[in-house]
């Protein structure tokens, strides 16, 4: 199979790494050489980290299935292309108006978003029977779930075809309706901005939060480092999202998020969140 990824940032490098791993063809397309470049190193790191643990990973007959480039031509005849830019919903309803008037008919048009509903980013999209959900998590090499929606015009076929190529990258997936963050960040956004609350009220320590949902809750992760992981811009679109939609008031975005987020401190991107990484 033949799959298209746009872009190369934390998730779309990591889908592009599964699937390729996985035996289909990837092309990942984005903006510019010096992007692509650098997830060319993240990608190469993290396959030689992964074939000392796995011997079956070559890396490099996984390279020779990867290839990077900016020609957003080279997906037109695509089985699937996944979206995984920035989660703001201006960029993707815009790519995916492109997308449906570039790629043929036969191509699934997946986006990877955490918190936007499928239904509002492909408003524009010709033939919305082909387009899904398929929303992985991160770290995407070793995290084993995805989550797969559609929309009201989502055809069964679509989902049903979605359902099969999750399987054939070793990984096992839900069916989930198209509401707001789904099921899984349902749960944990709320988790993680009560955790950046209490370090905020200064109840505890941004280790001792996490040293508690490890030890107390037998979380193999605490929130915080979670929140710096995931990045704490996309953390705040994510939150955002979740209250807007709902207006519900204990889905209110912590003060502490957004400080963080203006003054750049994004978790492991920028090599400070609430952790320090350089
Ligand atoms: P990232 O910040 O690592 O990468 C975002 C990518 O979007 C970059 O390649 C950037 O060049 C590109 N971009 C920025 N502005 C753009 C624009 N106006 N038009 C087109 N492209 C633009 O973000 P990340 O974390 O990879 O998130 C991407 C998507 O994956 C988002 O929809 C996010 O909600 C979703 N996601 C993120 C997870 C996470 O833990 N970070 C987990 C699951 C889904």
């Amino acid at each position: 199979m033949k799959i298209g990824v746009i872009d190369s940032g934390i998730m779309g490098n990591g889908i592009a790494q599964v699937i390729a791993t996985s035996g289909h063809e990837v092309v990942l397309v984005d903006v510019n050489d010096e992007v692509l470049n650098k997830a060319k190193q993240s990608m190469t790191r993290s396959l030689e980290k992964l074939a000392q643990k796995k011997q079956e990973i070559q890396v490099d007959e996984v390279f020779r299935r990867v290839e990077f480039t900016t020609d957003k031509n080279l997906i037109r005849d695509a089985d699937l292309v996944i979206e995984a830019i920035v989660e703001r919903i201006e960029p993707k309803r815009a790519l995916f108006k492109e997308l449906g008037e570039l790629c043929d008919e036969k191509t699934i048009l997946a986006s990877n978003t955490s918190s936007l509903a499928i239904t509002d980013i492909v408003t524009e999209v010709k033939r919305r029977d082909r387009v899904c959900g398929m929303h992985f998590f991160n770290p995407v090499p070793l995290m084993n779930l995805v989550e797969i929606t559609g929309t009201e015009e989502t055809s069964n076929e679509t989902l049903a075809k979605a359902e099969e190529i999750v399987a054939s990258i070793n990984k096992e997936s839900i069916r989930v309706k198209d509401t707001p963050l789904f099921v899984v960040n349902r749960l944990v956004v709320p988790l993680i901005c009560e955790a950046i609350t209490l370090v905020d009220e200064g109840t505890a320590t941004v280790e001792d939060v996490d040293k508690g949902m490890k030890l107390g809750a037998n979380h193999p992760i605490g929130p915080l480092s979670l929140a710096d992981m995931i990045g704490l811009d996309t953390m705040l679109n994510i939150a955002e999202a979740l209250y807007v939609k709902t207006q519900d008031s204990k889905y209110r975005v912590p003060e502490l998020l957004k400080r963080k987020v203006e003054a750049g401190e994004l978790g492991r991107k920028s090599g400070k969140g609430f952790y320090q990484y350089s």
